[in-house]
């Protein structure tokens, strides 16, 4: 069992959360709305201004790397404790060898370590990894963006990082030739595909002399980028997503089965999108899917008729759904069961599957239906073409349209390159881009603002 903590712990935890300083307000303002709000309005009052506090404040950790940028983030603290964000600073060994931590300390208001891992018998990464909104790292270096993308974890930033499931925005900033070594390129897109934000550094004067990009940007441009991801997190908060995601299989016999290159990483990306900006998802994937970098809900099918249940059961409680799975289009006859004798010639006859996406707006009248059509070396004009059949054919509100042919895109690629059509017409073409930032446009056309499209 945890130790009781003593009054004064209490009361130092409600200060650090500013809990107490919120229902000192909350308690003058009881006292006024006794005098001027109407009974059954009060608690609306009290809830509203609640929410507005716990809108207006975030958890962020600013993990400051060993980069010669390093002295800027003081500025990055100040703006945003001045806007009442409760700021946590870690830095790692090298950056406190290189700045010292006593402004750093005065900026944050605490003690700065890189290694208390373990501290008066608590875990302090886990605990500042679960309570926070948001983790900056900036200046980003060479080293720590390489520590990022291996998984390692050697000191308190880095397990921290490791240990935490919110938005990470990483800030590189380094010589141009070390930003542009192919090591330093294939980092950053690792991280990006698991859905960390990356703010590119700018061009200019570097501290080594030279001109080029590799600049930190302004401490105001990457604050604006920490409100943004901020306000984004919660642009989706109370809506319920289904995805489905990977290829399915049909088994041919006890041992062979036919299946398509489908990955799951489209599907995995707009998993983690819709995360991040506040939904809760319900991630249906095949048995080999990548999977998304969030915790989401999740199920397993391998055969068209398991997903086809896994969908139905499921879909009367959600608003939206993003049908990224590859379903079989043609499913064996029959199945044989037993390891056929490989020295035989044999004949498989297929049947074509049932279309399940025809079939959701029956099973769920109100669903927002966002389907997949993957389409095989066609020109724009079929592209559309075809997404717009495939829109009246199902019943879906949007049909997204990929060319599974493309050079560096569709299965199994990292990029993809779409074309949202609707009832309205070709909303847009998304031009080629990693999954994930493909993922995040997709949501911003379907929900713009948050609201309905
Ligand atoms: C004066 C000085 C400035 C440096 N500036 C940078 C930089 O801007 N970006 C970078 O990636 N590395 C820079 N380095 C190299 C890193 O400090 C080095 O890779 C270090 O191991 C990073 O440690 P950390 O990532 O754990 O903080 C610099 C080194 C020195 C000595």
């Amino acid at each position: 069992m945890a130790d009781r903590q003593s009054p004064d712990q209490i009361l130092e935890e409600l200060s650090k959360t500013k809990i107490a300083g919120v229902l000192l307000i909350l308690y003058f303002v009881n006292l006024a709305c006794h005098v001027c709000v109407p009974e059954h309005s009060r608690n609306t009052v009290l809830i509203s201004l609640l929410y507005y506090t716990r809108m207006k404040s975030a958890s962020i950790i600013v993990g400051i790397s060993a980069g010669i940028a390093g002295y800027k983030l003081l500025d990055l603290i100040k703006i945003l404790k001045g806007k009442k964000h409760d700021v946590a600073v870690v830095m790692t060994r090298h950056a406190i060898e290189m700045f010292g931590s006593e402004d750093f300390e005065k900026a944050a208001g605490h003690k700065i370590s890189y290694k208390n891992i373990f501290h008066k018998g608590k875990i302090d990464h886990i605990e500042l990894a679960a309570k926070a909104d948001l983790i900056v790292v900036a200046p980003a270096t060479a080293d720590i963006i390489g520590k990022i993308a291996g998984g390692l974890a050697d000191d308190l930033l880095t397990t921290t990082i490791l240990a935490s499931h919110s938005p990470v925005l990483i800030c590189p900033s380094m010589n141009s030739r070390m930003w542009e070594n192919p090591a330093v390129k294939e980092n950053i897109q690792i991280l990006k595909r698991r859905s960390l934000y990356i703010l590119p550094p700018v061009s200019g004067r570097l501290a080594c002399g030279t001109v080029g990009i590799g600049r930190l940007p302004d401490v105001e441009e990457i604050a604006g980028e920490i409100e943004r991801i901020l306000l984004q997190s919660k642009k989706l908060k109370g809506k319920k997503i289904m995805i489905t995601a990977g290829g399915t299989t049909e088994p041919i016999d006890a041992v062979r089965m036919i299946t398509n290159r489908s990955t799951g990483k489209m599907g995995a990306a707009l998993a983690d999108a819709s995360t991040s900006q506040g939904a809760q998802v319900l991630f249906l994937h095949s048995v080999s899917s990548v999977m998304p970098r969030f915790p989401v809900r999740e199920a397993k099918f391998m055969t068209a008729s398991e997903l086809e249940e896994l969908m139905k059961k499921n879909i009367k409680d959600y608003d939206c759904l993003f049908h990224v799975a590859a379903v079989s289009d043609f499913i064996p006859e029959k199945f044989i069961d037993q390891k056929i004798d490989s020295r035989q010639s044999i004949k498989v006859s297929f049947k074509p599957a049932r279309k399940i996406i025809n079939q959701v707006k029956k099973w769920n009248r109100k669903i927002k239906l966002v389907g997949f059509k993957a389409i095989y070396k066609l020109s724009e004009k079929e592209i559309i073409k075809t997404a717009f059949e495939k829109l009246e054919d199902c019943g879906a509100d949007y049909i997204i349209a990929n060319d599974v042919g493309g050079e560096g895109i569709g299965f199994a690629a990292n990029d993809n390159e779409v074309y949202i059509v609707s009832g309205k017409g070709l909303l847009v073409k998304i031009p080629k881009a990693p999954k994930t930032e493909i993922a995040e446009k997709i949501l911003n056309n379907i929900f713009p603002d948050g609201k309905e499209n």
